[in-house]
C-alpha cells in the first residue's frame, strides 16, 4: 500500500474510510489533475534553472513527470487515502524517481499555492469554452434575426400584447444579453489568469525561486503578487460564478419564452421533437422538457455561486481547508452552464417559428393604439396626453373607428372634433396597420427592418472581434503548454 507522503511525520492514528472520504477532494480533483502535472513540470524547471535542485535530480524528476503526461495519470493516484491529487501525484513521483529525487519536488511550495494555481489553469480553459459556446448561441440568434427581419409578431409587456415588433428585434435583444455575458467572462478571465505559484503556504519561501518564470511557463498573464492573498483569495472564482449565474438568468428567460411560445394557446414556435419529451400516460403530449431543465439548471448554478459565497465569507486569511469545499461549486456551475449553452444552440436552431400565426396575432389587443395616438399628435396638433386619453376611451368602447374616436374626443372635452380637423377612417386604418407601426420605429435599435439590418451588421462585427479574442487566448495557452513540455523534454534529452 502506497504511503500518504503528507501525513508521514506529524500524525498518527488510523483513519476510517469515512474520515478519509470526508477530508478528501479527490473526486473534484479529477478536474485539475492534468493542470497539476503542468504545475509540477514548471516548478521543477524553475528549481533547476535557479539551481535549487541539481541537474541529476531534474534528470530523474522530469522523466517521471513526462511519463505521466504521455501515458496519462493512473487511477491509483486518485486513491482517497492521499487527501488530494497533489499528494497522490507526489507519492507516485517519489516511487518512480526514488525518495532522493522525488522527495525534492515539493521544495519551495505548498499545496496551498499549488491548488490555487491548478484551479486557475483549469478555470481559464473552462471560461474560454463558455465564451466560445456563447458565441455559438449568438451566431444562431443573429442568423435567425437576419432571416426574420420582417417577421411581425406581438411584442409584450406584462406578458400582454403591447405593440407589434419583429421576431428579429426579439432575438437581437437576447444577442445583446449574451454579448454582455461574454464581456463579463472576458473581463473575469483577466483576473483568473494570474499565477499564485511561489506563494507556498502563504509566506512564500526562502529558496531563491523565480515566480515570474513559472508564471510565464504556465501561460499566465501576470502574478497574484501578495503571497498571502494568492493562497487565500477565491474571489476570481466567485466572480466567474456570478457571471455564470447572470448568464444562466438570461438563458432561463429565453427558455421561459420558448416554453410559453410553444404552448397550445400561443403556438408561436414548434420545438424540434429531439428537445421534447412525452407523457407516460397522455399519448398526445409533447413537452418542452429541455427548456424546463435548463430553466432549473439556472437555480443549480446560482446555488453553486451562493454556496461558494457562503464558504468564503467568514474565512480569516490565509488558507483554510474550507476552501477545498468551494472548488466543486466552480466545476458544477461550469458544467451546467456549458451543457445548457450547447443545448440551447441546438434548440434554437432546430426551432420552427410559426410566422403566419405570429403575424396574425400582432395586431390584436389594440396593439397599434400607440401609433394612432401618435398620429393624432403629429397630424392634428393634439397634445399626447389628450390623444392617449381619446384613444384609450375609444378602446373602452370596443373599436378604433372614426365614430368611436369622435365620441371619445367629445367625452374628453376641450371642444376637439377630430372629424372637423380632417381625420379619416383611411388614416386611422393606416395608423393601425402593424407593418406601418413597425416600419416607422426606425430609431437606432428599434424593430424596423431598416434598423434591424444595421443591428445585425453591428452584432456580426462584434461577434467577429469576440471570436478573434477567444482564438488568440486559446492559442496563447496552447503555445505555452507546448513550450513547457518541449522545454522539459529538451532538459532531459
Ligand atoms: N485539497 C486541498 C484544496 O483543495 C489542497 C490544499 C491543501 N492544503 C492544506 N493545507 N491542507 O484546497
Amino acid at each position: 500500500m502506497r504511503t500518504d507522503v503528507v501525513r508521514l511525520g506529524r500524525l498518527s492514528g488510523a483513519r476510517t474510510n469515512e474520515m478519509m472520504h470526508f477530508l478528501s477532494s479527490m473526486q473534484a480533483d479529477r478536474w485539475i489533475a492534468d493542470a497539476d502535472l503542468l504545475v509540477d513540470i514548471a516548478h521543477v524547471l524553475m528549481l533547476d534553472r535557479q539551481k535549487i535542485i541539481d541537474r541529476e535530480i531534474t534528470g530523474q524528476l522530469l522523466p517521471a513527470l513526462l511519463g505521466l503526461f504521455d501515458n496519462g495519470i493512473p487511477e491509483e493516484v486518485f486513491d482517497e487515502r492521499f487527501e488530494d491529487v497533489h499528494a497522490g501525484i507526489e507519492s507516485l513521483i517519489i516511487e518512480a524517481a526514488g525518495a532522493e529525487a522525488g522527495g525534492r519536488m515539493h521544495m519551495g511550495r505548498s499545496r496551498n499555492d499549488e491548488v490555487a494555481t491548478c484551479i486557475r489553469i483549469r478555470l481559464r480553459e473552462e471560461i474560454l469554452l463558455r465564451m466560445e459556446e456563447i458565441l455559438q448561441v449568438r451566431n444562431v440568434l443573429v442568423t435567425l434575426a437576419h432571416e426574420h427581419a420582417a417577421t411581425i409578431m406581438p411584442g409584450f409587456t406584462h406578458l400582454q400584447y403591447a405593440q407589434p415588433t419583429t421576431l428579429a428585434h426579439h432575438l437581437l435583444a437576447y444577442d445583446q444579453a449574451f454579448s454582455r455575458d461574454f464581456d463579463r467572462l472576458r473581463d473575469a478571465y483577466a483576473r483568473v489568469n494570474i499565477s499564485p505559484l511561489g506563494a507556498a503556504a502563504f509566506a512564500s519561501t526562502g529558496y531563491p525561486i523565480d515566480r515570474e518564470y513559472t508564471a510565464s511557463l504556465l501561460g499566465f498573464d501576470g502574478l497574484a503578487t501578495n503571497t498571502m492573498d494568492a493562497v487565500a483569495t477565491r474571489d476570481f472564482a466567485l466572480e466567474t460564478l456570478a457571471d455564470l449565474s447572470i448568464l444562466m438568468t438570461n438563458t432561463s428567460r429565453l427558455c421561459e419564452e420558448l416554453i410559453i411560445w410553444s404552448t397550445s394557446f400561443a403556438k408561436f414556435v414548434t420545438l424540434d421533437d429531439a428537445f421534447c419529451s412525452t407523457s407516460s400516460i397522455m399519448p398526445q403530449k409533447k413537452n418542452p422538457d429541455t427548456a424546463e431543465i435548463m430553466r432549473a439548471k439556472t437555480g443549480s448554478v446560482f446555488g453553486a455561486f451562493a454556496g461558494a459565497m457562503m464558504i468564503v465569507k467568514g474565512l480569516p486569511l490565509s488558507y483554510n481547508r474550507d476552501l477545498q469545499e468551494l472548488t466543486p461549486n466552480i466545476w458544477r456551475g461550469m458544467q451546467d452552464a456549458g451543457s445548457s449553452l450547447r443545448l440551447l444552440e441546438g434548440m434554437l436552431s432546430g426551432a420552427k417559428f410559426e410566422t403566419e400565426r405570429m403575424n396574425n396575432e400582432a395586431g390584436k389587443g389594440f396593439s397599434t393604439a400607440t401609433e394612432l395616438a401618435d398620429t393624432l399628435v403629429r397630424s392634428y396638433g393634439i397634445p399626447f396626453r389628450t390623444a392617449h386619453n381619446i384613444v384609450g376611451r375609444a378602446v373602452q368602447k370596443g373599436s378604433l373607428t372614426l365614430k368611436t374616436l369622435e365620441a371619445a374626443a367629445k367625452e374628453v372635452g376641450g371642444g376637439i372634433s377630430l372629424k372637423s380637423r380632417g381625420l379619416t377612417q383611411k388614416e386611422i386604418d393606416h395608423a393601425l396597420d402593424v407593418n406601418y407601426s413597425v416600419s416607422i420605429r426606425n430609431a437606432t435599435g428599434g424593430p424596423s427592418p431598416a434598423a434591424t439590418k444595421k443591428a445585425v451588421l453591428a452584432c456580426r462585427k462584434k461577434q467577429k472581434e469576440d471570436a478573434a479574442l477567444v482564438n488568440s487566448r486559446a492559442k496563447n495557452l496552447e503555445k505555452a503548454k507546448n513550450n513547457l513540455i518541449a522545454k522539459a523534454r529538451r532538459r532531459v534529452a
